[in-house]
């Protein structure tokens, strides 16, 4: 059975459907989806859902688009929230330097790091976003030698992912491997042990081909599956089976 590493089932795009899409995902072969939150109010939200669907579980933090618009007190607002049972990481959180518009990179690195270091304190993996900043994203995580966790839609080098992965962190993988044009992270994962890699969606976006462009879901990480299974010239049950047990080993989850 499938799991969903990252998924944001707050967004409006589930609005008409989100309880039916949800309720059904067991029976589209993913048995856990983890729901991430990007602020404040949608990671309040992502914890709702995580209490409604016994498969469901969250994240909270705060992402990089939303790091200017943070009173300074929000580190005391989530805080609280990583304290609750199917909380399982603190993510999204990192540095996107893509967007014209995105918070100045001072900014961004501030929030990076605060959460960086309340996550160390509450022994959580962090969820990391790293979108044209290779660069300062392993600066920061290499100062936090004791924290670990997921560097996730991994855009970077192979050389990157060495260090990475020694550092204890996994690499996750969307439904952009399935894109024709897929180049970099084929690479990776043809490099990659099969102990660091997972799996996601990142639902709404990122739906693989033959979806690619339309909502995406959670049971379209079957691709994403099914791609890797390729790369790696595995069968396909096995790297369900592998990437569902990677996940629930960097996020605590039992049966
Ligand atoms: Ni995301």
């Amino acid at each position: 059975m499938l799991f969903d590493t990252h998924a944001h089932y707050y967004s409006n795009a589930y609005n008409e459907d989100r309880e039916e899409l949800l309720t059904s995902l067991p029976t589209q072969g993913v048995k856990l989806a983890l729901t991430v939150g990007t602020n404040l109010y949608n990671s309040a939200y992502c914890i709702s859902l995580a209490e409604n669907f016994p498969h469901i579980y969250a994240a909270c933090g705060i992402h990089p688009h939303w790091a200017a618009a943070q009173l300074p007190s929000f580190i005391d607002k989530l805080s609280p929230m990583l304290d609750h049972p199917k909380v399982k990481a603190l993510g999204e959180i990192g540095l996107d330097y893509y967007y014209d518009d995105s918070p100045p990179r001072p900014v961004q690195q501030a929030v990076f790091r605060n959460q960086i270091e309340l996550a160390q304190q509450k022994k959580l993996p962090i969820i990391v976003h790293d979108r044209d900043a290779h660069h300062d994203t392993l600066r920061i995580l290499k100062e936090y030698p004791s924290v670990h966790g997921v560097v996730h839609c991994y855009s970077g080098s192979v050389e990157d992912a060495k260090t990475l992965i020694k550092q204890g962190y996994m690499l996750s993988f969307t439904g952009n491997i399935t894109f024709k044009n897929a180049r970099r992270a084929l690479e990776v994962i043809e490099f990659l042990p099969m102990e660091f890699i997972m799996i996601e969606t990142d639902a709404p976006y990122m739906a693989p081909t033959p979806y690619r462009g339309k909502r995406n879901h959670s049971g379209y990480v079957y691709y994403v599956a099914e791609k890797i299974a390729e790369l790696k010239n595995l069968p396909v049950e096995d790297v369900i089976a592998i990437t569902t047990e990677n996940g629930k080993r960097l996020f605590q989850i039992e049966d």
